[in-house]
């Protein structure tokens, strides 16, 4: 009798678990595929704050540091492997304190400005146009300029398009050719405002639709290849969306929108970017998905203006903001297996939605927030950031195939994820497949179901794991959170089994 109960008990557990296992799948509807994912939502950020463009990426051609005509030769390389699409600068707040002649000319005649948002440094201004605008050239970035709304003036922004892109025989050209550049540069965004709700004027959406509609109309006169994003929501606010759609939605190409994750959800009380524990661990992470619900209701709400969705919804700033580290200058902050995780699992979110979202900028690219690269003087350290972006890149320009996932949860304290998240895309008759599984415990098996596909090999397998969710690569240990190759899947008959190491993210080629 007892032995039958015994039986019976381990029949029952084995069915629960797999049961269970066979609870993470992803599915691949490759039938319903119908858009291609925008590269530029692999898009970077580049502002006048802490260490990001001194230091990070300029440190002038007399520099110690090895360099190429001023630009660091370590970060350059970096970058470039990156493959950047799309890079965004002057700011941010440091855009609406921006005046670009002060930045053009011989660097000797440049004057100084107090950078105000940011911690009130002396902005010498030797990064400027031209070199910002070569260094888009050197990645082959399209650069995406932000506009003064807060404190300057249309005349401002119309004669700075004239410096960056015109050919004719016009002041500004001119100008621009005394100062070393005939040709005019390929400029493709414009972006109209920073934030005009807050740093950028503290504007109301009417007063700023008002200001929108006016920039927008002279930015298109003088350059109608501009492609001109409005400044969109902080965040879930739908309100500032709704007006800016119904009174300026037709004189915009794109819409701006900044959420940030905080990983307590309170700004005055961040997490630290190092040693957190896992309460923070997993509230970081559940921070970061409300992107899901933030871009579901936006979209929705630009859906109702612009049903044929000709706008673009630009996530130009985004990223976890922990609090710095001591005694390190503004917003640098360390990056960790957590943050790999959110950029993954976001990156996610954004494929969901790349219908309407059309552009991503991490905030920043350097020293900045959840950066991909920090340096310290000589030293360079790609962060776990750094790695994600990489092991993403195929989905760049990829169609976007539609996936229908089940999976289990993770739950620590009062706090409970899906465990697994996971995105697909196919290019050129290889399929990417991106999965990562939060949970810093426990392995877990997903299954793949590419059954409705035609694919026959994993081409390319890597893996992203750590020691801890709190690892970071630092200047002394740069190799603790990198990709390495990965083996452990299984394809057979379009279905492909992955066992995801605890806390990883995993990125496959199949063909
Ligand atoms: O990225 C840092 C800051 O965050 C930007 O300057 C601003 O736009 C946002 O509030």
């Amino acid at each position: 009798m007892k032995k039958g109960f015994f039986l019976l008990l381990v029949g029952l557990l084995s069915a629960t678990m797999t049961i269970r296992a066979q609870d993470n799948s992803m599915t691949l509807r490759f039938d319903e595929a119908q858009h291609v994912i925008n590269k530029n939502i692999y898009g970077q950020f580049a502002e006048h704050l802490g260490r990001c463009i001194y230091d990070g990426i300029w440190v002038g051609p007399e520099s110690d540091i090895d360099n190429i005509n001023g630009y660091r030769k370590d970060v350059l390389e970096a970058l470039e492997a990156l493959q950047i699409p799309v890079l965004r600068w002057p700011g941010g707040c440091f855009a609406d304190t921006y005046h670009w002649k002060d930045g053009v000319g011989p660097v000797q005649d440049r004057p100084s400005l107090v950078n105000v948002f940011w911690g009130g440094y002396l902005e010498d201004n030797s990064f400027g146009t031209h070199e910002f605008l070569n260094l888009c050239e050197m990645l082959g970035a399209d650069a995406y300029i932000s506009a003064n709304v807060g404190s300057g003036s249309v005349k401002e922004m119309v004669e700075w398009i004239e410096y960056m892109t015109s050919d004719k025989d016009v002041p500004m050209a001119n100008w621009r050719r005394e100062n070393g550049r005939e040709k005019p540069w390929d400029v493709k965004f414009l972006g109209v405002g920073n934030e005009s709700w807050g740093c950028g004027g503290d504007m109301t959406p009417d007063y700023y639709s008002n200001l929108l509609r006016q920039y927008s109309l002279y930015a298109k006169q003088y350059d109608n290849s501009l492609v001109r994003v409005g400044c969109g929501p902080n965040g879930d606010d739908i309100h500032w969306t709704e007006t800016l759609m119904k009174n300026a939605g037709r004189n915009i190409d794109g819409l701006s929108l900044h959420y940030y994750t905080i990983a307590t959800g309170s700004w005055g009380n961040k997490s630290a970017s190092t040693g957190f524990d896992e309460a923070l661990f997993i509230k970081g992470l559940k921070q970061s998905r409300r992107m899901d619900d933030i871009l579901a209701r936006h979209t929705a709400m630009m859906d109702k203006y612009d049903p044929s969705k000709r706008v673009g919804l630009m996530v130009d700033e985004w990223g976890i903001w922990t609090d710095s580290e001591p005694g390190e200058t503004a917003l640098y902050q360390q990056n960790s297996m957590r943050d790999a995780l959110i950029a993954s699992t976001t990156f996610d979110i954004f494929h969901k939605y790349s219908e309407r979202v059309q552009m991503a900028n991490i905030a920043q690219v350097v020293n900045v927030l959840q950066s991909m690269i920090l340096t310290r003087g000589d030293k360079m350290v790609l962060t776990p950031t750094y790695y994600v972006f990489q092991m993403y890149s195929r989905h760049q320009g990829a169609t976007y195939i539609p996936v229908s996932l089940k999976t289990e949860s993770y739950s620590f304290g009062d706090d409970t994820i899906p465990a697994i998240s996971g995105t697909a895309s196919e290019k050129d008759g290889k399929v990417s497949v991106n999965l990562s599984n939060t949970n810093p415990h426990k392995s877990i098996k997903v299954t793949v179901d590419l059954s409705s596909g035609s694919v026959k090999k994993v081409t390319e397998a890597s893996v992203l794991t750590a020691p801890a969710f709190n690892s970071v690569n630092t200047f002394e240990n740069p190799d603790v959170v990198s990709s390495k190759s990965f083996k452990k899947y299984k394809l057979s008959k379009g279905i492909l089994e992955v066992v995801m190491p605890p806390m990883a993210i995993v990125s496959l080629a199949v063909e």
